[in-house]
């Protein structure tokens, strides 16, 4: 059965790829951008570039209007209730670590940190630094076999030393949804502030974070098809309240003398410095465009490929998935071969998979692992993809076994 894309020819960089020999499929790591994202950046360099919230002039409020635009469609892609409640920072590690230290003053020697064992190194080493800096606790929720966070251990975990509760929404590695409505209810519970790293979970469907009922969100533009150098942290009102700026700079003040300041409150506050504008209007020209494909459309060709995915691998021997993956990617090992020489010869042929432990080493270590080779799709990708992925697999494993 064949799977064709039909948005493949919006990204021209899958040609390209093409034309070197490269099958790409190392979603999870980026994605390949859309026409309509250079058409965006192109605009705004080509028509004239300028900083914005400070200048009187006219481009400066052109970059100004286009940069607030985008705040605009980023609340709205996220059904946020408003867009003051869209921070704009460098990638979702930043939104991350702005959390961790901005949040610092609510916790007391002794409270607790909730974190899973899957999580992605951005959303353990700022907890873990804030465990250090205040005395506090990192707990750890396991995992089931399917590497879905357990939830009759999370309610034995989350109680009322509980400060603050950060997982992932989709696992970089294992691919799997995790329980999110069950784990906030028992953090609320306890007056938890609530954290979803959205860095995976947000490329795939749409996301309401008012349903949700998340404290804050966030998540890396180059993911979505956008650009880099841009991140989004959502807050609730009354969670952002509670945030202090960590980054202090131009534009991020109300007042100022030589010895004291007084900061703007959110989104301004916490946004020192030149933000990436242009990252910023492109990332609102790539949503302009996802907004407009047919989502449920998206959804089925994502759910096939998926499909494709694994009947493909449980179909050669030897090869142990790493948890029941959901959608979008998937992680495996094969028996007798190390994951490094297998990625070496699939590298040879123009396979673009990524190796290794995935910015996860807890996680790797805890199945006994020192790596593992993960495929990870994209709308653009096809089935032509995934066969030109078994092949190079089957001639690897001819030659390593
Ligand atoms: C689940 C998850 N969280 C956070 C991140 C960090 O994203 P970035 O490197 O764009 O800040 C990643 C990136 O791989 C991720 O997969």
């Amino acid at each position: 059965m064949m799977i064709p894309s039909p948005w493949r020819a919006d990204f021209p960089a899958i040609a390209a790829l093409q034309r070197q020999g490269q099958t790409y499929l190392d979603n999870a790591a980026t994605t390949q951008k859309p026409q309509a994202l250079l058409d965006a950046l192109t605009h705004y360099y080509a028509n004239g570039a300028a900083n914005v919230h400070r200048a009187q002039h006219l481009p400066g409020a052109h970059a100004t209007q286009a940069f607030e635009d985008s705040r605009r469609k980023v609340a709205q892609w996220l059904n946020a209730g408003d867009r003051g409640q869209i921070i704009f920072t460098h990638g979702a590690t930043s939104a991350l670590n702005l959390l961790a230290y901005g949040l610092e003053h609510l916790f007391h020697p002794g409270d607790e940190v909730v974190i899973s064992a899957l999580e992605h190194h951005a959303n353990l080493l700022p907890w873990q630094q804030l465990v250090h800096r205040r005395d506090l606790k990192l707990v750890i929720l396991p995992l089931d076999a399917d590497g879905v966070i357990d939830l009759e251990a999370a309610a034995d975990l989350i109680g009322p030393r509980t400060r603050l509760l950060a997982i992932s929404q989709l696992s970089n590695v294992i691919g799997a949804w995790q329980p999110l409505p069950e784990l906030l209810a028992m953090a609320k519970a306890h007056n938890a502030l609530t954290v979803i790293d959205g860095a995976q979970g947000v490329v795939h469907g749409r996301h309401d974070v008012q349903a949700l009922g998340c404290d804050f969100y966030v998540f890396s533009s180059h993911k979505l098809y956008g650009p880099d150098g841009v991140g989004v942290l959502f807050g609730r009102s009354e969670a952002l309240q509670q945030l202090r700026p960590w980054q202090f700079g131009g534009e991020m003040v109300l007042d100022a003398n030589y010895h004291d300041a007084r900061f703007r409150p959110a989104p301004l506050g916490f946004e020192a410095g030149t933000p990436p504008i242009a990252s910023v209007i492109g990332l609102g020209a790539t949503l302009d465009y996802l907004a407009g494909l047919d989502q449920d459309a998206v959804s089925a060709h994502e759910a096939a490929l998926h499909d494709y995915l694994l009947k493909g691998l449980e179909a050669r021997n030897g090869i142990r998935l790493l948890g029941k993956p959901h959608l979008a990617l998937a992680s495996f090992t094969i028996e007798g071969v190390h994951n490094s020489d297998l990625a070496h010869l699939l590298t040879e042929q123009g396979i673009a998979v990524r190796a290794g432990h995935h910015c996860a080493m807890p996680l790797l270590k805890g199945l006994g692992l020192a790596g593992a080779i993960r495929v990870s799709l994209a709308l653009y990708n096809d089935s032509e993809d995934l066969e030109r992925f078994f092949e190079a697999l089957d001639q690897a494993l001819e030659l390593l076994r």
